[in-house]
């Protein structure tokens, strides 16, 4: 379904949008458009009000409005077809998801800095060839397991009883990555139009699960310096009393807060009393980063089955395998697996057999990857002081990210400005709600060193170029003497 964005909804969006004394209308509200729907705030696919009502909507001509639509056309940024409107575009081959996600078509020069994601460990080859010699044991079945393998559940349920948290393989259940666990969870726990608190920032696609199955965001906001506000987050769950609350304790993304321990005793019974589920993302918990222990999972403090764990190997192993669990009371891990059927039946045999053997490669795959992102967190941290001083950044004990505080509200002037320098960034605004965060940027460690380093270099040319004067470009001399 497309979304159609009525004319005060994107003058609000719009906000402050016209340009000093020597831009024309036009181009500022064009470029404004173009700053919203390239840093995320205004999705792809989204269809803009038709020229008049936006004119009367921010109290200006019709044909102003025409001349800034003719713009954005002429720069791949709408689309417009005769009867059915106007909708956003990116240029230059990106392709629309269904969230506003956009990839460019393949570009060697470009440095992503726009997602936090490892490649594959080198094990990955070994253990699919060994997965191979455990598949005749599962091809004389019919394959279709909706909670999961039994040793891949049993192999997991092991992770948490090494966290100290006994776990059986009953209260397992394997699913596709980790958001395909939040997106069943809502599915069971969250009627349309309940409730839901999150951090402010959190994850974006935690947000468009949560908006998809229809759920109310609620935030909460997490404090620069020590990220929840234990005593503000339980009163926000007394007050408000939300269906389900989506934290992320360790290593928040994006900010990499790690949620200390007496919140974590505290918060099972808490959410107990209001009447909510607690959704825990434990994504990052493998990539710890420092030597200080980590504290319990929340889940350790549950005594009335509040919280549902959730988790994966996206992040410590490898997005691609797409293999994610949710850790929960056995009843509600048969709920889940009896919904899941609705929805995509069952987890590829085959893909289980891999992280199976996989997990049995953990520590090796670990030990590897903290010092190695460890030295990359080190390097950004250091080119970032040399370059953008300016900025400020607490250095995270784990995950794979910096959430790092601009000297202006600028995350999405300068995510834009970036991209011509060949850097690829996630601006602030996409980690928040109704356009906040324009004052962060989420950079993440995940590339070499030295690519780091190129990147930080670059984003500080895009930082300078925001504070020059637009040059101007002459079509044709003014004046022939
Ligand atoms: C907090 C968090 N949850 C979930 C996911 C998605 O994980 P998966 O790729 O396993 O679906 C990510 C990926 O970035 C994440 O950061």
């Amino acid at each position: 379904m497309t979304t159609v964005l009525q004319g005060p909804q994107l003058a609000r969006l719009l906000g402050r949008w016209q340009g000093g004394r020597n831009v024309p209308d036009y181009a500022a509200l064009a470029a404004t458009v173009r700053g919203l729907v390239s840093d995320g705030r205004l999705p792809l696919g989204v269809r803009l009000p038709a020229e008049r009502e936006l004119a009367v909507a921010l109290g200006i001509s019709r044909t102003t409005v025409s001349a800034a639509y003719r713009t954005l056309r002429e720069t791949g940024h709408l689309t417009s077809r005769r009867g059915a409107g106007s909708w956003t575009t990116m240029p230059g081959g990106a392709r629309v998801g269904h969230h506003g996600l956009w990839a460019l078509a393949s570009d060697a020069d470009l440095l992503d800095l726009g997602s936090a994601a490892l490649p594959a460990p080198p094990q990955l080859a070994a253990a699919a060839a060994e997965a191979l010699d455990d598949l005749p044991r599962y091809l004389s079945g019919p394959g279709y397991l909706p909670s999961g393998l039994v040793e891949l559940r049993a192999a997991v349920a092991q992770l948490f009883a090494a966290r100290g948290l006994a776990t059986g393989p009953d209260q397992i259940m394997i699913t596709s990555g980790v958001q395909h666990a939040l997106d069943l969870a809502l599915r069971l726990l969250v009627p349309a139009g309940q409730p839901v608190l999150v951090e402010s920032p959190t994850y974006p696609n935690a947000l468009a699960a949560i908006v998809g199955r229809r759920g109310r965001v609620l935030t909460h906001g997490l404090l620069p310096e020590s990220g929840w506000d234990a005593e503000l987050l339980l009163a926000t769950l007394r007050q408000n009393q939300p269906r389900v609350a989506y934290l992320v304790p360790e290593f928040q993304n994006p900010t990499g807060h790690l949620m200390a321990q007496p919140l974590r005793e505290r918060l099972p019974r808490a959410a107990h009393v209001s009447g909510t589920d607690l959704v825990v993302d434990e994504s990052f918990v493998d990539l710890t980063l420092d030597e200080t222990p980590l504290p319990p999972p929340v889940a350790s403090f549950d005594r009335h089955a509040r919280v549902l764990s959730i988790g994966g190997m996206s992040k410590p192993f490898w997005g691609g395998l797409r293999i994610g669990w949710i850790r929960a009371a056995a009843p509600l891990v048969q709920r889940l697996a009896a919904l899941r059927i609705g929805v995509d039946m069952a987890g590829p045999v085959l893909d289980q057999l891999v992280a199976a053997r996989l997990l049995r490669y953990r520590d090796a795959v670990l030990a590897q990857r903290r010092p190695e992102l460890r030295a990359q967190r080190d390097a950004l941290v250091s080119a970032l002081a040399t370059e953008l001083p300016e900025w400020r950044l607490r250095v995270p004990a784990g995950g794979l990210s910096l959430w790092v505080e601009l000297d202006a509200p600028i995350s999405g002037a300068l995510s834009r400005a970036a991209q011509s320098y060949g850097v690829r960034l996630a601006a602030g605004p996409r980690f928040g709600m109704d356009g906040t965060m324009e004052r962060y940027l989420r950079l993440p460690y995940t590339l070499p060193a030295g690519q780091l380093t190129d990147a930080v270099k670059r984003i500080a040319a895009a930082r300078g170029d925001l504070d020059r004067p637009a040059r101007r470009t002459w079509e044709s001399p003014a004046l022939v003497a």
